[in-house]
């Protein structure tokens, strides 16, 4: 799908990935709609980035995003793109896993990209086309002590990505997934549970630029084919 010129919803546009995301479609004529809970850092990043749109939003408060994505239709009148790319991860063993926090990632993780794609689909169908893509993990490939909440979220993700991509093709709407591997952004900072664990320690700040990773998102969004990877090492975990 082209993008100039085309309205594209973000989640998680507030820092690291999804930011880089919001910028890179900016810079070649795409008009973002930027979701994520910190208003302070949207309000600032919405002013750096000429007619994008900020809702302040907590994705896993599934009315709230219903609302947002309708707002943000009222705001630019189509929707042409959703990126879903907020996410979390979180660190415990099996014996430690507190349903709770269980809960909580698969919310984020899995539920609200699909309420997402539940609420952009009639649009994008009533438009004729559409690109929706989840940022996924390189973890849907791997067995890591400590990360089996996260990986079997994005595993889940995964499958209903793929799901969508089969169900939506005869609307036009094309349904594709990017796989990062260690990325530098806050993610390891904002991990949850465990604060040593989750396998070898990963050394964020030594991984790909959040840039890197919005460069594939748009090639994903350009070329609208299934599954993007971060890395040939990825490639192969996927089997692909
Ligand atoms: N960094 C990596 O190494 C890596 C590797 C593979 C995959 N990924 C995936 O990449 C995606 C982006 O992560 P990142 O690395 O950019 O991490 P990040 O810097 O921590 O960014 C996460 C984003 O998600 C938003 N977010 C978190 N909870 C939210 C909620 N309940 N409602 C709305 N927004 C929420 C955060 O904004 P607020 O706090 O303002 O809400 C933030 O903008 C995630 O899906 C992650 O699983 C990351």
């Amino acid at each position: 799908m082209e993008i100039t010129g085309k309205v594209f919803v973000v989640t998680g546009a507030s820092s690291g990935i999804g930011l880089a995301i919001a910028r890179a479609l900016t810079d070649i004529g795409g008009k973002v709609a930027l979701l994520a809970r910190s208003t302070d850092a949207l309000t600032e990043i919405a002013a750096s980035l000429p007619g994008s749109f900020a809702v302040t939003v907590d994705v896993t408060d599934f009315d709230a995003l219903r609302k947002a994505i309708q707002s943000v239709n009222a705001h630019f009148g189509q929707i042409d793109g959703l990126i879903n790319n907020a996410g979390r991860s979180y660190a415990a063993a099996i014996e430690e896993i507190d349903p709770e926090i269980f809960d909580e990632i698969f919310h984020l993780n899995v539920l609200a990209p699909i309420v997402a794609m539940q609420a952009v689909i009639p649009i994008m169908r009533a438009q004729g086309s559409g690109s929706i893509i989840s940022v996924n993990s390189g973890t849907a490939f791997m067995t890591i002590p400590q990360y089996g909440v996260y990986s079997s979220s994005k595993r889940a993700l995964l499958g209903f990505t793929q799901t969508a991509r089969a169900e939506l093709a005869a609307d036009g709407i094309v349904v594709g997934e990017v796989y990062p591997g260690i990325t530098a952004t806050n993610f390891g900072k904002n991990r949850m549970g465990n604060p040593a664990g989750g396998g070898p320690a990963a050394n964020y700040a030594a991984g790909d630029t959040p840039e890197y990773v919005a460069e594939i998102t748009l090639t994903a969004i350009v070329e609208g084919g299934a599954q993007y990877y971060a890395s040939d090492y990825i490639k192969k975990l996927a089997g692909a």
